[in-house]
C-alpha cells in the first residue's frame, strides 16, 4: 500500500544534547536541496526545524523530526517524549520563555521560537500532553506565502 504521505526521513534528536544543535535541520536542509525544492520554501523549512529541534533538546526527552515532500508541499512532523506543554497558548506568545540560565548561556531561549514556526508555516499544529510530550506539524506549501 503507497503511503499517502511521502516519507522523505526520519531524524533523532536528543534531550539535552546542545553540542548537536542545527545537525537535523542541516541535514532536512541538504536533503531539500537535493529534491530541487525551491530556495523561499528551504528556508521557511531550515526555520521550522531548526527551532522544532532545539525545543527537543531544551525542554524534552527525546524525539524524532519526520520530513514529508509532496509535489505541493513539504512537511515536518516533530515529535517527543518529555515533559510537554501545559499552556499552549502560552508557549505561542513571543518572548514567553522557561528556558533556564543554562539554555540561555548557549545563546537559546528568547521565546521566539515556536511564534517563529507558526508565523512559517501554512498549517500549524501543536499539540501536547503534560507529562508524556508534545506534537507538532507545520506544513509550507510550494505556492504558498
Ligand atoms: N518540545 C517541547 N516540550 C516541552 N516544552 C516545550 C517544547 N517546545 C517548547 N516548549 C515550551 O514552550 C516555551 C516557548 O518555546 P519557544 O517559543 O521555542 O521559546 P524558547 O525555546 O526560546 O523558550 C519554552 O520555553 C518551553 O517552556
Ligand atoms: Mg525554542
Amino acid at each position: 500500500m503507497p503511503s499517502e504521505k511521502f516519507l522523505e526521513g526520519i531524524y533523532y534528536v536528543q534531550g539535552r544534547d546542545f553540542v548537536d544543535a542545527g545537525v537535523v535541520s542541516s541535514d532536512i536542509k541538504r536533503a531539500l536541496k537535493e529534491k530541487g525544492i525551491p530556495e523561499s520554501v528551504i528556508r521557511r523549512v531550515a526555520v521550522i526545524t531548526f527551532e522544532a529541534e532545539v525545543n527537543i533538546i531544551s525542554y524534552a526527552d527525546q524525539g524524532t523530526i519526520q520530513l514529508f515532500v509532496e509535489p505541493g508541499a513539504v512537511t515536518v512532523e516533530a515529535v517527543d517524549i518529555g515533559q510537554g506543554i501545559p499552556d499552549i497558548e502560552l508557549a505561542l506568545q513571543e518572548g514567553y520563555s522557561t528556558a533556564d540560565d543554562s539554555i540561555r548561556e548557549m545563546g537559546f531561549g528568547a521565546g521566539m521560537g515556536l511564534a517563529n514556526i507558526r508565523k512559517y508555516s501554512d498549517v500549524f499544529t501543536l499539540t501536547s500532553e503534560p507529562g508524556n510530550g508534545t506534537h507538532l506539524t507545520s506544513v509550507v506549501k510550494l505556492d504558498g506565502k
